[in-house]
């Protein structure tokens, strides 16, 4: 039944009063047990969350401005949800590689998230515990392991064959110009789709699932009633809309699922189905502690996972680095030669990726530069902690704050400069692990550190190489500038899409 907006007035009025009474006799009784870290002063219930919202700057730029002030640890309140924001290198380590278990567990989510990721069914999603256990090793032994990706050799260089063809062909039609970001994500997604389900699908296709993923993206963007529940009454909706996408999702993507599934039931009936998938590892999935295998719903979700996990993220990296090579065309060319000089006339390939030093070092500054995330995923902690002389209470939400680690002059020498030769020349390193210490960390550290890592890094090396081999890139239009202004779209990309012009090499 729909309540009138009368109704929601009233009720919402009388919900403010309550939770405003309900927060002052509680704060002094509270306060007295927990010593949470510093942070700004904010209202009654909705703590700092208008402050935010009200400051018309990314999330991202409202937390770097907060750093000298609140320093290291700091508390934010948005509304009903409580944010510590972690921001040095050594109490990253305290928290994610000396006390790993404990803070290696998810929050709470919200009501949208909870009904895409099939209540916490996912990798990224689910708490620590046994699902989480199962769904990881079977992602990290089973479909992303060195010897899967071997068997998707074949697929990636067909992905940069066509993405290279797909780049001629717009530059043919728009004076040498072509767009970044939207190509590189496109190709991307062309692989992860062929790792996922195993079946050939012709452009179109392809295209309705990206645009399925874009919408549950949108849809999983967050609303204000996430952070004030009491006013969701106003959002029925909008849960409504959410619903029907989710509805949209499993029957756009189910019938990709049982056409594998029926290859894998009878091997050699269809003459496309390649010879491993990630779906082939959900089927029969044993879950710790269930007695049944994921359901349709649950592998559509685990799907859109491995999808959505891998295609903004390496999509932004190469944005950036074309960004980076059009503003210093001696990288470019320092990369053009040591291509040359390793495979000859020879289209180069992923094994040769592996014998280019300056090529590694190339994207080890690009992922220390420009995380793709500012944010690694959420944590929360398994039971009540203190860091750095502070209460960290279950519920919390734990955010690590990547750029002010890659970027802290006590880590690294000129750390605003991009200079790959940072990692041959000077000295410097660092250990994306993080496990010898913490200097950057683009793939988060620790036990929930990113499953893709190892993949994302072939996809990044592999692309920039083709990339630079087949074409010298600049500015468009000629002459200009690049703008490096930033903005959040899911990863961080560049506030006007990077648009280039290229030239073939002869
Ligand atoms: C350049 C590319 C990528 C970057 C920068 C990146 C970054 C990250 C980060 C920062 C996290 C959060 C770690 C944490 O919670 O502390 C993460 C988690 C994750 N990533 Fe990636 N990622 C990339 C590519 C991929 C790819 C290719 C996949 C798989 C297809 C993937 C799948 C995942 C999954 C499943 C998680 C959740 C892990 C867990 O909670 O146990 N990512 N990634």
């Amino acid at each position: 039944m729909d309540l009138s907006p009368h109704y929601h007035l009233i009720f919402a009025t009388l919900a403010v009063f309550l939770s405003t009474l309900i927060f002052f006799l509680t704060r002094n009784a509270k306060s007295k047990r927990v010593n949470l870290p510093p942070g700004p002063p904010g209202w009654p219930v909705v703590g700092n969350l208008f402050q935010v919202a009200g400051s018309g700057k990314p999330f991202f730029q409202y937390v770097r401005e907060l750093l000298p002030t609140y320093g290291p640890i700091f508390t934010l309140r948005m509304g009903s949800r409580t944010m510590i924001i972690l921001s040095n290198a050594d109490l990253v380590h305290q928290a994610l590689i000396e006390n790993g278990q404990v803070f290696a567990t998810r929050p709470a989510e919200n009501p949208t998230r909870t009904i895409f990721s099939c209540d916490k069914f996912t990798v990224n999603a689910s708490l620590y515990g046994p699902v989480w256990r199962s769904l990881r090793r079977n992602m990290v032994q089973n479909a992303l392991s060195a010897g899967k990706l071997r068997t998707f050799r074949h697929v990636r260089a067909t992905a940069m064959d066509k993405f290279v063809e797909r780049l001629k062909a717009e530059a043919a039609a728009n004076d040498g110009a072509v767009w970044v970001l939207k190509n590189a994500r496109f190709a991307f997604f062309c692989i992860l789709l062929a790792m996922c389900f195993g079946v050939e699908m012709d452009e179109e296709t392809i295209e309705k699932m990206d645009n399925m993923m874009k919408t549950v993206l949108i849809t999983l963007d967050p609303r204000i009633d996430d952070y004030l529940p009491l006013l969701r009454p106003f959002f029925s909706k909008q849960r409504k809309k959410a619903r029907e996408v989710r509805e949209q999702q499993i029957a756009t993507l189910v019938p990709f699922i049982e056409q594998r599934r029926a290859a894998v039931k009878n091997p050699g009936s269809d003459p496309t189905a390649a010879e491993f998938s990630y779906l082939d590892t959900l089927f029969d999935l044993t879950v710790e502690g269930r007695e049944y295998p994921p359901t349709n719903p649950e592998i559509v979700t685990l799907c859109s996972e491995f999808l959505n996990g891998g295609t903004d993220t390496t999509g932004t990296a190469i944005e950036w680095a074309i960004a980076r090579f059009i503003e210093n065309p001696n990288i470019q060319t320092k990369l053009y030669n040591e291509i040359k000089a390793t495979v000859g006339d020879k289209k180069v390939d992923e094994k040769d990726v592996e014998k280019m030093p300056y090529l590694n070092a190339v994207v080890k500054e690009l992922l220390r530069k420009h995380p793709p995330t500012y944010f690694s995923l959420t944590h929360s902690v398994t039971e009540p902690v203190k860091l750095g002389g502070y209460d960290i209470p279950p519920g919390t939400n734990v955010e690590f704050f990547l750029p002010a680690i890659a970027e802290d002059p006590k880590l690294w020498t000129n750390p605003k400069q991009f200079d790959p030769d940072r990692f041959l020349t000077g000295g410097e390193d660092a250990d994306i692990t993080g496990v010898t210490g913490i200097k950057m960390m683009p793939f988060g550290v620790g036990r929930r550190i990113c499953p893709g890592l190892g993949m994302a890094t072939v996809h990044v090396n592999l692309m920039i190489a083709r990339m630079v081999q087949e074409f010298e890139w600049s500015s468009y239009p000629k002459d200009t500038k690049v703008d490096f202004s930033e903005k959040l779209e899911f990863t961080v990309v560049m506030k006007k899409s990077l648009r280039a012009m290229i030239k073939p090499r002869v």
